[in-house]
């Protein structure tokens, strides 16, 4: 297939009405990706690198967001909304040097992997001259018929103009097509829009191209890999089954899941063998998560770096920069952000770190807090190998607190400690013999007394 060039081309120019959004539909997400950048995926898994993106008239946010794909598409306007033909036609100035295949996607059809592409790649480089992806749908009304005579597929009847004969053919245009690149000009330029919908139907270039004696043939992929999304609730069931085939492939790559259905990933989460995920866990996205991993339940992870041997959670919050080294603890009700929590360091109950670096080996205690702002700023908060932070100790950044440093319980800290050193940041107790008895005695008769001048009133 590597010999072959390819350009796909990924309609985007929909309405997306039905989505009740200030948002352009293709934008909408699935694993914190944009549809339309899933789809670009698959394109680019496939072979088809040079990719170009037909966008609706002022659709300026989706072009912006395109800019940030790698590799960056080539961005076509369509004008006016005339049809899928005319979609495609927009982008004639990427079709005319020439490719091999031209690839059709649609932008709203999310859940498209490389192998059907691939399969369709296949057929033309077998001498086909347009391919198209079918399914099964359990209800295919809406969808183009595919119309085979003798076993060769001659037609694509959309629903609108179907006859109450081809309604009942099951077998329907999933919307992806692969054409030959040295016919589809000339295929695309022939279409009309004598039909229900006045449109300038893709679709009809398979009736045109069987009429010049090409071959056209159809493929089968699954209903679920060609679902559109038109609504919320599709944009949801696209993601659920997103989220079930990833779960499935960490779990074949050798990661625990205990409870798979509460786990969410993002579209770019790595996970290394041998971790093992506990129920109800979160990935945002940019999460690399390092082999012999624990996540214990209900932990929120975003923009973090897990290394090896590391324990993370129940209920932890690790944000982005977050940065654990090897064999790093993190436990329940902490907060991380942007701070590199060294190898073997435990921060483990109720604490916020943030914009910091805890040393090698170092013990913050429970309820520590990082002060690291001060309204304005986000001031650093450095603290050595070994040092030992005492329970709600606030660390006021910024500061530095040298190796080995020793931090009493409840202290507020607003300067360095030199390594090895015992700071205190807290007023001494002072303990009085027998003065709780005395206060006691005290409050104890001034009570009676009230309740005794009350009732004599
Ligand atoms: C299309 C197919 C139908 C197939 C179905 C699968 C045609 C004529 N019909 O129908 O056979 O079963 O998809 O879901 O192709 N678009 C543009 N510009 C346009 C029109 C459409 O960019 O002028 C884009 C849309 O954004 C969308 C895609 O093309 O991504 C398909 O358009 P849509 O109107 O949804 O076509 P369907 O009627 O669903
Ligand atoms: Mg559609």
């Amino acid at each position: 297939m590597t010999d072959r060039s390819c350009l796909s081309i990924i309609l985007a120019a929909g309405e997306g009405t039905r989505m009740k959004s200030a948002k352009p539909k293709v934008l909408h997400e699935i694993a914190g990706l944009p549809m339309v950048a899933h789809v670009a995926a698959a394109a680019r898994n496939a072979g088809g690198g040079d990719i170009a993106i037909v966008i609706g008239h002022g659709a300026d946010e989706v072009r912006k967001a395109a800019g940030g794909f790698d590799p960056a598409p080539e961005i076509f306007v369509q004008e006016q909304r005339l049809g899928t033909a005319h979609a495609v036609l927009a982008a004639r100035q990427a079709i005319e040097p020439g490719y091999d295949d031209v690839l059709v996607m649609f932008g709203d059809t999310p859940l498209i992997e490389a192998a059907p592409l691939l399969a369709a790649r296949k057929k033309l480089a077998e001498g086909a001259a347009v391919v198209v992806v079918g399914f099964r749908p359990q209800n295919p009304a809406g969808y183009g018929r595919l119309i085979e005579e003798n076993g060769r597929l001659v037609a694509i009847r959309e629903d609108k103009d179907a006859s109450e004969a081809e309604k009942k053919i099951g077998f329907c245009n999933g919307g992806l097509m692969a054409i030959s690149g040295r016919h589809a000009l000339s295929l695309l330029e022939r279409v009309g829009n004598n039909n229900a919908k006045g449109e300038y139907y893709l679709t009809d270039i398979v009736e045109i191209a069987t009429g010049d004696g090409l071959d056209v043939v159809a493929t089968e992929a699954s209903a679920e890999s060609v679902l559109g999304i038109n609504n919320r609730a599709e944009l949801a069931e696209a993601e659920a089954i997103w989220q079930r085939r990833r779960r499935h492939q960490v779990m074949l790559s050798g990661v625990t899941l205990i409870a798979p259905e509460t786990i969410y990933f993002s579209h770019d989460t790595e996970i290394g063998q041998d971790s093992l995920v506990e129920p109800n866990v979160w990935f945002g996205p940019a999460v690399r998560v390092s082999s012999g991993v624990t996540i214990h339940a209900f932990s929120h992870i975003e923009g973090a770096t897990i290394a090896t041997g590391s324990q993370v959670g129940p209920y932890a919050r690790l944000r982005p920069g977050a940065d654990l080294h090897e064999k790093a603890k993190v436990g329940n009700f902490c907060e991380v952000k942007n701070a590199a929590i060294q190898k073997g360091a435990k921060v483990n109950h109720l604490t916020y770190i943030g914009d910091a670096r805890v040393g090698a080996g170092a013990n913050i205690g429970a309820g520590t807090i990082t002060c690291n702002y001060d309204g304005f700023g986000k001031h650093f908060t450095d603290i050595g190998a070994g040092a030992f932070v005492g329970s709600n100790s606030s660390l006021v950044a910024p500061v530095t607190l040298g190796d080995g440093a020793y931090i009493a319980s409840g202290s507020v800290i607003t300067e360095n400690v030199e390594g090895e050193a015992l700071a205190f940041g807290r007023a001494r107790q002072k303990t009085i013999p027998g003065k709780g008895r005395e206060l006691r005695e005290r409050f104890a008769a001034a009570a009676a007394a009230k309740k005794k001048s009350v009732s004599e009133t």
